[in-house]
């Protein structure tokens, strides 16, 4: 079988975690968060963990041959091999030519770049009422609040904000977003493996339009 790689596309705050993370059940593929591998490295005090920091702290991307070895040696791992739904990979050029070479490697391909397009609007709201437990479990105050307050539904951890989440953080974060990964919507376009969903509706109704762009 060939490994089939779904790329998750969209600003901070657009909803790829959240979208991703349904998909993988539904697909039955691992889903694998380049910023979540970052926070785990970080929470486990590593040396890439704390030179990542420095970077996610200030709301800019983490150099590419750092991010690109870490995604490599995730994806290398047995319960990738029918392939797998990436969040946050790729971000540059640079990671997008990576994860080409890198799925071709691996036996695969990328299947399809899947653009949330959400209103800039939108996205300060989401960012400032998101809730994350330590396992990456995602919630909103409004859109998508806990069962119990500060409790994850899934596995009763406490839930946190995060750091990168301050309003002057989020707002340099959309500008690097602008420059750095917008271009990549172009270039799957050209490719012909692009298909954009509107990410301004509801969670369900996204995950909709993105399981009928699947097939
Ligand atoms: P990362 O962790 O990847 O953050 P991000 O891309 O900025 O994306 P977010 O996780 O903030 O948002 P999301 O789109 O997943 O939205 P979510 O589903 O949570 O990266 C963090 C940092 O790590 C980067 O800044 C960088 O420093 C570094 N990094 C990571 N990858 C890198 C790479 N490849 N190269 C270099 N550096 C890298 O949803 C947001 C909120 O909205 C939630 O509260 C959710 O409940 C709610 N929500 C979601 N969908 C909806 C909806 N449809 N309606 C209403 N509410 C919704």
């Amino acid at each position: 079988m060939t490994a089939r790689y779904y790329i998750m596309l969209g600003a901070p705050g657009a909803g790829k975690g959240t979208q991703a993370k349904k998909l993988s059940d539904k697909l039955g593929l691992p889903h694998i968060s380049s910023g979540d591998l970052f926070r785990h490295h970080l929470g486990a005090g590593t040396e890439l963990g704390l030179m990542a920091k420095k970077y996610m702290d200030r709301g800019e991307l983490v150099p590419d041959d750092v991010t690109i070895g870490m995604v490599r040696d995730r994806l290398e791992k047995e319960d990738c091999e029918d392939g797998a739904i990436l969040d946050g990979f790729p971000r540059t050029p640079a990671q997008a030519e990576a994860i080409e070479d890198l799925a071709s490697n691996l036996g695969g391909e990328v299947a399809r770049a899947l653009y949330l397009d959400v209103d800039k609007a939108l996205l300060v709201e989401r960012l400032s009422g998101r809730w994350m437990c330590p396992e990456g479990h995602v919630y909103h105050t409004v859109y998508h609040p806990p069962k119990k307050d500060g409790v994850c539904d899934i596995d009763g951890l406490e839930l946190f904000q995060r750091e990168d989440d301050k309003k002057e953080t989020v707002e340099h974060r959309i500008t690097v977003y602008l420059e750095q990964t917008a271009p990549l919507i172009a270039y799957y376009r050209d490719k012909g493996t692009l298909a954009a969903v509107d990410g301004d509706q509801g969670i369900e109704q996204v995950q909709q339009s993105l399981l009928q762009e699947i097939g």
